[in-house]
């Protein structure tokens, strides 16, 4: 139960920006509870309050799951005075309390989840949970079948402990190699340090995977949806499976 303005919750429903909303309610054409209401400060409840928008009734959303693909040269945080924000990218859904599920650094691409869950994020990025995220890197020196061995193993990256065992597949090996990595950890800045330990430097890295999600062919950098209700239920899932798994099996 949480009581919050009726501008604000009608903006994060998506029924318009703030201001947009404002007017509506200005105009007449929201009733809560049967009532029009005028105020876009008046409180209503999120999950009691009857809110209707030109007779079509609004219902709140306690959280909400964007699937982004994040371009090159945007931060993954949820405000920074110089950079434009992943969550600057999601603007127009009016939602405020979004923030990224993990990093990504600020020149890789790909999939990035946006949520307000706090729960999920955290199982999804706990340790523990060992939850698969695959990567598509373009590297810079020829990546040996070795090194598919060394990773499995797991790598000194001048951590604590080694990594924890991955898999490496090599698409293509030249003066530039084309792989791809599956890691179950987060380690700041992991794949690049990976083969960094073995004298290599990525120069392009695109996450296409995390969980049993993928990042769909379809969706152009920049763009973002929704997670689908199945999905939702799918990284739920694979942090319940993932718990204590045993990673040594690849
Ligand atoms: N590993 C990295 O080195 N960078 C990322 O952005 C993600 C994983």
């Amino acid at each position: 139960m949480a009581q919050i303005r009726l501008d604000k919750f009608l903006s994060e429903c998506g029924v318009g920006t703030r201001s947009e909303v404002k007017n509506f309610i200005r105009k007449g054409l929201v009733t809560v509870d049967g009532f029009p209401v005028k105020k876009p400060e008046e409180k209503v409840d999120t999950d009691t309050s009857d809110v209707m928008f030109q007779n079509t009734r609004i219902t709140y959303e306690k959280y909400v799951y964007f699937l982004l693909h994040k371009p090159s040269g945007v931060v993954s945080a949820s405000s920074d005075r110089n950079c434009i924000t992943v969550t600057d990218l999601l603007k127009k859904e009016g939602r405020t309390d979004l923030f990224p599920v993990g990093r990504l650094d600020k020149d890789t691409e790909g999939l990035l989840l946006l949520t307000n869950d706090g729960e999920l994020c955290h199982n999804l990025l706990s340790p523990k949970k060992h939850v698969k995220k695959t990567y598509f890197a373009q590297v810079e020196g020829i990546v040996t079948q070795q090194m598919i061995r060394e990773f499995r193993e797991g790598i000194d990256i001048g951590d604590e402990k080694k990594t924890l065992p991955a898999q490496l597949k090599i698409l293509s090996a030249g003066e530039i190699s084309q792989i791809e990595l599956t890691i179950c950890e987060g380690r700041f800045h992991q794949v690049k340090r990976m083969f960094e330990s073995c004298g290599m430097r990525v120069s392009y890295l695109k996450r296409i995977a995390m969980g049993g999600l993928t990042l769909p062919d379809s969706l152009e950098k920049g763009s973002y949806r929704r997670l689908t209700p199945q999905e939702i239920l799918l990284l739920k899932m694979d942090c319940e499976r993932m718990e204590g798994n045993d990673v040594s099996g690849y």
